[in-house]
């Protein structure tokens, strides 16, 4: 039935196709949150469905306890808010009162209703927002804040969204830590009492937390409940978990309220990011495939959508930034050899930068390493047959560049402490016009005149001393958001104005991965840790988030450049083949075998890219107490094909059988295995695959095909 309302319209419900979410608006503009699970088969079901209020003490609020969808500050509840704010002169804890409701009619997918809320001298207005995408199973919250006539208003903190589950004896919470060269580790830990908050307070989304959640009971990869969320936004953000006295889980998140503000003049409006919602009962590969289907639909932005991801080689850790015409027509030759389909100068072209000491800024090319500029290095990469990529890092500045002499105001500031450098560099502040306008010239003058078709866009430190010397405090509290916006308008200025250009979203590595980067850039390159084995568990964790075909996996050298491990070619290879292929070694030091071996790695990449790339993933030891093999499988969502990737991964006690059942098949149908027997889906499914484990960096690849009548 969609969208409807019950209880003299005091009851909301949101159906999709499989799930729904019920709001209860009470008068004074409280919006409880009743249920958010499995959609019900009865409207009547709708209506019974109980409105827990609870109310213990003179302690707690005297309207009760409850499930909340959206709390503004200055009343007694104590959890945090989802809006607080004051006026110029002081007037704080506004009352504010339901002002109606709109229904929007469904538009390419998804469809809006509005919640409206006003202060009661209808000065200042308040639009939850939740976008309804029903086939996808996703909704998306958010919150506009409007000044209709009031005086300036004060926000100090707008959060996206606020979710209640109802009390439980058990709720578990998964998120993502990490750290430069170590993002995306899956916590899972029960949720206990108190407040749980995981945010970024660095400007960028960071390596250390990522915006993403997961709240389930006891669910396993394959069923149990699960509700989970995405927060669409790249600067500063906090995500509150917290578990009150009486069982509640209350979740609320959006951009973090650490020194943050946002003034609201008369006529002007606040828009928060988007927190994208779902439920499902399928476990974690139930929720995963959910959030990937629609990231494939509605996140992932047009034209590159559908493309296929291309064999990139990149420069980097052959060549640092000792890159010249010469050095990379010469790994040109050896990558195209191989079979890459897109070659990439990374750092060190441009001013007279030979280190990371100089020249962010000075974005012109350097006549000293392409002394015809970088056209003929462009059209010899064409002739190979690849794309041409370049490196750029436009939000930074070195104290040694002329832009930085030039402009030295442009860069974030106090006014008597000293700016912090990290490696050797500043940060501008993109909020600023003419710093953008600056920007958008240098990329016309790139684009607009060579046959670049790929960016890698880098940022590699994140934001301090946050200020502007002669603003005012409000002010500058508004720069960290302001970047963000920045960010996204030249983001959104290259996909206007140069569709061709494929982004690759970088910050030293993973440090700025989340939806709200990802509907402006067509992938990401996922940790500068190129360790085939490290990287096991980084794009494991990363699955959980963020679909395969955006997570760009490289081949580099052994040893690695960052643990010394030495590991056989084709072990590198099957780890980098579960995501968007790419090439980072010294080609020049790869022997004859290695460069043939290469070549045949890629060559079967192309074969089963468009599995792994359109289809779904399953993590076949996700739950598996014992890590010593890591077995992820994709499957074509009209299970004609799967891929089955198995490595070792910590073999102990010696050799043995490992049985691997493998899911998302047709049972009724026959699938032949690369390994050379055909048998039924429900046999692979049920009995499955005897791989014997025998040895350290053991890995296959074993296809599975359906057989047609
Ligand atoms: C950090 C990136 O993650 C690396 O791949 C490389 O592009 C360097 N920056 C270049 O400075």
């Amino acid at each position: 039935m969609g969208i409807f309302q019950l209880k003299n319209e005091q009851r909301l419900v949101l159906e999709t196709k499989e799930t729904a979410y019920v709001i209860d608006i009470h008068k004074h503009g409280h919006l409880q949150h009743v249920y958010w699970g499995e959609k019900l088969p009865e409207t009547a079901d709708y209506e019974a469905l109980q409105s827990i209020v609870f109310s213990p003490s003179s302690f707690e609020a005297t309207r009760g306890v409850m499930g909340y969808d959206y709390i503004p500050w200055g009343e007694m509840v104590y959890t945090e808010p989802t809006l607080k704010a004051s006026s110029a002169s002081g007037e704080r804890g506004f009352k504010w009162e339901y002002a109606g409701l709109d229904i929007a009619a469904e538009d390419s997918g998804k469809q809006q209703v509005v919640i409206k809320l006003q202060d009661s001298l209808g000065r200042y207005q308040v639009d939850v927002t939740y976008d309804v995408f029903r086939q996808d199973d996703i909704i998306a919250r958010s919150q506009t804040i409007t000044n209709i006539k009031g005086e300036a208003l004060y926000i100090e903190a707008a959060r996206s969204m606020q979710v209640s589950l109802p009390p439980a004896s058990w709720y578990n919470l998964s998120h993502l830590a990490g750290k430069w060269v170590g993002e995306f580790q899956l916590i899972q830990e029960e949720i206990r009492e108190g407040r749980k908050t995981i945010d970024s307070r660095r400007g960028n989304t960071s390596h250390h937390a990522n915006p993403w959640f997961a709240i389930d009971q006891g669910a396993g990869e394959d069923s149990g409940d699960v509700w989970f969320g995405h927060l669409a936004y790249s600067g500063n953000w906090d995500l509150h978990v917290e578990k009150d006295a009486h069982g509640f889980i209350h979740v609320c998140g959006g951009i973090n309220d650490f020194d943050f503000m946002k003034v609201l003049q008369p006529g002007e409006s606040f828009p928060t990011p988007v927190f994208y919602l779902g439920y499902t009962s399928k476990g974690f590969t139930g929720m995963s495939h959910q959030a990937h289907r629609f990231q494939r639909k509605h996140i992932m932005p047009e034209p590159h959508r559908e493309a296929e991801r291309k064999v990139l080689y990149n420069s980097w850790e052959a060549t640092y930034f000792d890159v010249s015409e010469e050095n990379q027509k010469a790994l040109a030759d050896e990558a195209a050899t191989i079979g890459c389909e897109r070659f990439v100068v990374d750092d060190g072209w441009f001013g007279k930068r030979n280190s990371d000491q100089s020249s962010l800024g000075d974005w012109e090319v350097n006549q000293d390493k392409f002394p015809n500029g970088l056209d003929p290095l462009i059209s010899y990469v064409k002739e190979k047959g690849m794309d041409f990529g370049i490196w750029l890092e436009p939000e930074m500045v070195n104290k040694d560049s002329r832009l930085f002499q030039e402009h030295p105001e442009w860069v974030y500031h106090f006014a008597t402490k000293d700016q912090t450098t990290a490696r050797n560099q500043l940060v501008l502040q993109f909020g600023r016009e003419d710093v953008r306008t600056y920007v958008k010239n240098m990329l016309d003058k790139l684009l607009g005149s060579s046959d670049i078709s790929f960016i890698k866009w880098d940022m590699n430190r994140s934001l301090s001393e946050v200020g502007r010397i002669g603003a005012g405090v409000g002010e500058q509290k508004q720069l960290w958001h302001e970047h963000v916006e920045g960010l996204y308008d030249v983001f959104d200025y290259i996909k206007n104005a140069y569709p061709h250009v494929l982004v690759e979203t970088c910050s030293g590595g993973g440090g700025r991965i989340d939806l709200g980067v990802l509907q402006r850039t067509d992938q990401f390159w996922t940790s500068d840790n190129t360790d085939a084995r490290d990287r096991l568990s980084i794009q494991r964790g990363c699955s959980y988030a963020y679909h395969q075909k955006t997570m760009m996996c490289w081949v580099t050298d052994s040893p690695n450049w960052l643990n010394q491990r030495t590991v056989p070619l084709k072990y590198r290879f099957h780890s980098a083949m579960m995501g968007g292929l790419g090439i980072g070694g010294n080609l020049h030091e790869w022997t004859k075998e290695e460069k043939e071996e290469a070549a045949h790695w890629i060559t079967f990449y192309k074969h089963i890219r468009p599995v792994i790339q359109e289809g779904l993933a399953y993590r076949l030891t996700a739950t598996h107490p014992k890590k010593e093999t890591e077995i992820m499988q994709y499957v074509r969502e009209d299970g004609s094909r799967s891929v089955v990737f198995l490595l070792e991964n910590g073999l102990s006690f010696g050799p043995h059988p490992v049985q691997v059942k493998v899911k998302g098949l047709d049972e009724n149908a026959r699938y032949y295995s690369s390994d050379g027997t055909t048998a039924t889906g429900a046999f692979w499914m049920n009995h499955g695959l005897i791989w014997p484990l025998n040895e350290e960096y053991q890995c296959e690849i074993i296809e599975l095909s359906k057989v047609e009548d």
